[in-house]
């Protein structure tokens, strides 16, 4: 990654906004009404900004907001990078390298995924404990600059437990059902096969999806705290008696959004100090 490329970036956005949030949000596919929980706003199309690639996916903004929920000031990125649209790993993580360079220490990652373990069902939330990277590619492939982190990052604890604890305590305390799980990355745009679903079930994963590990990946390897939350929109392949379709993915996920932005708001709100 290219030093001054994200420097330029951050130095930008921190001309736009007066902002400087030490949470982002990254949302999901239909996921996205969280920034209407938001006031103050300021919104900073990717477009603009430099550096940042564009995506043309269904459901997605494509824009930053900055604000603040419950008088705490986050930015959420609303509409994400895929590998499956044809980014690099490195072009589709940019935004994570800026929004640390804008002094961003702890990231909530969301996703639409499909639920492999029968316990789930469509419309559940599922806190991420760990990933499984299926993919053969990871965006901290190439040169490293030291600057950002090391060559070799633990990633022992990719999704910080104090955050999965909190959010399981806020979960609880709103009266909203949450599972937790492994969640498999598969590049897509295709809908997995059942032998597919079959082989990630044996792996250990708990759900499947086409995003959040890169961001996580490097997130983490940036030194930042982590919390992935999951929403199952259908079961995956083969578990489900019917075909997927990018509708129903995104129907689910905006009749579970008011469950999930009730959570995050609540996470946000009571955010723990984790420097403690
Ligand atoms: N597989 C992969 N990605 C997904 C799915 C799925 O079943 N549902 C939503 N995103």
């Amino acid at each position: 990654m290219n030093y001054e490329g994200v420097r330029e970036a951050a130095e930008w956005l921190m001309q736009q906004t007066m902002y400087r949030p030490a949470i982002a949000v990254v949302l999901g596919s239909g996921l996205g009404d969280l920034v209407n929980e938001m006031d103050e706003k300021d919104v900073i199309p990717y477009a603009q900004i430099p550096g940042f690639p564009v995506s043309d996916v269904a459901g997605h903004a494509d824009q930053l907001v900055f604000g603040t929920i419950g008088g705490r000031e986050v930015v959420a990125m609303q509409g994400r990078f895929h590998y499956y649209e044809g980014f690099t790993m490195k072009q589709l993580t940019f935004p994570i390298f800026v929004l640390r360079q804008l002094g961003v220490k702890s990231l909530i990652v969301t996703n639409a995924c499909g639920g492999i373990n029968e316990n789930f069902a469509p419309g559940d939330l599922m806190l991420i404990t760990d990933h499984i990277n299926l993919l053969g590619n990871n965006p901290l492939i190439g040169p490293n600059d030291e600057r950002f982190g090391p060559r070799f990052p633990d990633m022992s604890e990719v999704y910080d437990r104090r955050l999965v604890k909190h959010a399981k305590d806020m979960a609880r305390s709103l009266s909203i059902e949450v599972k937790e799980g492994v969640y498999a990355l598969f590049p897509g745009p295709c809908y997995e096969t059942a032998a597919e679903i079959r082989a990630y079930k044996i792996l250990g994963a708990d759900a499947v999806g086409m995003s959040t590990v890169p961001e996580a990946t490097v997130a983490k390897y940036l030194g930042m705290n982590v919390l992935g939350i999951a929403c199952i929109t259908n079961m995956a392949t083969g578990i489900s008696k019917t075909k997927h379709s990018h509708a129903e993915v995104l129907a689910i996920a905006n009749a579970s959004s008011k469950r999930f932005c009730c959570l995050v708001g609540g996470i946000l709100k009571n955010w723990p100090d984790l420097n403690a």
